[in-house]
Parts: C-alpha cells; structure tokens; sequence
C-alpha cells in the first residue's frame, strides 16, 4: 500500500471513529470508546513509522465541550420505539443582561414535580445513525430558500388540515389549527393541542398560554438570547402535535396523535428549523420517541433531523406552578446557546 494509500485510509477511519464516538457519547459510552480508539490509532501510527511512513498528525479526539455550554446531543427517532437516556448536561450560560426577564421575575422557587415511575424503555432499542449536518441559522439570512420553499408547504398541510376528517375531532372542534409563523428565525415551538381560545381563532397558542408563551419569546428577545435575530411571534413558527381542540381540553389520544402527528412532521420538515423547542409531553413523545416526564427529558439536548431539540414545561403547567418558570427560562436559554453553536 502506498503512502497516500494509507493516508487516505488513516483519514477514512478517523472520520468514521469520531462520528462512532460522537453517537456513544450521546448513549453515555463515549469515553471507553474514545480511549480504545486512541490506542489502535497510536498502534496504526507506530506500525506505519516502522515502515519510515510519516503520518499526518491525528484529527483531535471529540472533547466534551466546555462546562458553561449544554452539550448532550441525542439522535432522536421520530415516531419508534424510546430513545436511551442520556447524561445531564450542564447548565446554561447566564443571560447576557443579567436577571430575569418579567415572565419569571417574581416565581417562586422551583420545586420540582415528585417523581413518577420511570417510563419503560423497550430493551432492543437502537439509536438511529445522526447523519444530518445542522440546519443554517438566521444569522446570515442564508435561511431565505428555505422561508421560500416553506410557504407552498405550509399552505398545503393548512388546507388538509382544515378539511381533515381523519381523527373525528373535527366533529367537535370549531376551526382547525394549523400552525403560525415563519420558517425565518430557524425557531419552532411544539405545544400539545388547541385550546377553546384557539378552537374560536384558528390560530394557536393565543389564550392564557398563549400569552405566556408570546412572553417568553419576547423575554429571549429583550435578553437577546440570540443577537441579531429577531424573535416575536410572527418570526418563529409556533404548532402543536393536533390541530384540532380535544373536547374539554382532554390530553389527545393515541388514535389522535397518530392520524394527527403526519402534519406536525410535514411541517417541520418544511422549516427546516435549527432549535426545537417542545412545550410538554405530547411534543417531547412525538419527536424524541420516548416515553418519559418533563422532568426526566428537560436539561438535555437532543437532535430531530437536522434541527436539535429541547424539552421544557407546557406554559399552561407554568400557569398551574409558576415556580416552573424558572426552569423554563433555564431551558430557552439552553435552545439560544445550542441555536448559537453547531
Ligand atoms: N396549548 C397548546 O398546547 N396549544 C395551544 O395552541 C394552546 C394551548
């Protein structure tokens, strides 16, 4: 084998070890497996300086990155069986200004929600390979093809939506809830269903909650979580897992999700967005492919695509337990670090 030969080869295998040990960090395996790798790779260098070759020096090993970053990258496997869990990650970074913007400035101390079974995870579970790069940033404006290609999309799964008869909630809902925004800001918060507000106006998110969550966008906005990109409601897409009103606000049935859920994936696929934000469970569910409390999925970032991914509270449980807010400003702040960072 020539120099070049076993060059091209050194490089090939390097590139494949880091995307392997980048997939076991994710499952919490990456160090054993970093160190093995070290060592074949030494042993492959001595093998070739006996043979006079000189090797390029080797590609630096993935390094967990620095503390004040959140890290964890997860594959997450739309709609399969439940995704392994990963480690905690570090907090996130102090806003820039300083303090808390208004929607969490008088909460309470948080006390986190009592701990509930853990859900269980199916034993054969296998991590899809992440293979996606990162969707582009707003900063730049390189996102403007995709704000384009967006639009005929979201129009089309608006009007299926509305004339949806799949999931028979339509016989009970007043309009159907498509979704509104803009592909942008690369930002797309996913709550759960409409509420009665929303069922009246067609638009999501526009009740108590919806107020709420119009105040965190604003709040990472005014901190300027992500300089230079604009955030209100009009510059994220905001959606939810149905797009019609349970009767009563009831938690949507599986039958529902599963009829529901083709439109929420169409949708995100169209915006191609950077950061997911999942407001609750059934957005959590849905993307991740778990099963699993707010509380056991929030603090991580996980990968949808080519987007990553945030779990945090629903605003209408912050409503319930202000104390929430808190955490959830710990987490918008882990979605503009990770929408910073590639
Ligand atoms: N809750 C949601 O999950 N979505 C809405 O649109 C409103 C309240």
């Amino acid at each position: 084998m020539s120099a070049d030969d076993l060059r091209k080869e050194a490089a090939s295998i390097a590139h494949a070890a880091k995307r392997l040990i980048e997939r076991e960090r994710a499952r919490g395996g990456g160090e054993l497996l970093a160190a093995g790798v070290a060592k074949a790779r030494e042993s492959a260098r001595a093998s070739a300086r006996a043979k006079g070759i000189v090797l390029p020096p080797a590609p630096s090993a993935p390094q967990r990155e620095p503390v004040a970053q959140p890290t964890t990258l997860e594959v997450a496997a739309p709609v399969v069986a439940p995704a392994a869990p990963v480690a905690p990650a570090a907090p996130p970074a102090a806003p820039p200004a300083g303090g808390m913007p208004d929607f969490v400035a008088n909460s309470p101390a948080f006390k986190p929600p009592a701990p509930q079974p853990e859900p269980k995870v199916a034993p054969d579970f296998v991590l899809p390979p992440f293979t996606e790069d990162l969707n582009p940033s707003a900063l730049g404006g390189s996102r403007d093809a995709i704000v384009a290609a967006s639009l005929p999309v979201l129009a089309d799964v608006a009007a299926q939506a509305n004339a949806c008869e799949k999931c028979g909630l339509c016989r009970t809902h007043t309009k159907a809830v498509p979704g509104v925004g803009s592909a942008r800001s690369g930002i797309v918060f996913v709550g759960e269903a409409p509420g009665a507000d929303e069922d009246l106006r067609g638009e999501p998110f526009v009740g108590r909650a919806g107020e709420l969550l119009t105040k965190m966008i604003e709040g990472m906005h005014q901190r300027a979580l992500i300089p230079g990109v604009k955030l209100d409601r009009d510059e994220v897409y905001i959606v939810n897992v149905l797009k019609c009103r349970p009767p009563d606000n009831r938690n949507p049935l599986p039958h529902e999700i599963e009829a529901c859920s083709p439109y929420v994936l169409r949708q995100l696929e169209a915006l191609q967005p950077r950061v997911i934000c999942c407001l609750g469970k059934f957005a959590a569910e849905l993307l991740l492919g778990m099963k699993g409390t707010i509380s056991s999925m929030r603090g991580k970032t996980y990968r949808w695509k080519g987007a990553k991914l945030v779990v945090t509270y629903h605003p209408a449980y912050c409503l319930r337990s202000p104390s929430a807010k808190r955490p959830v400003w710990d987490d918008l702040q882990r979605l503009a670090q990770e929408y910073l960072t590639d």
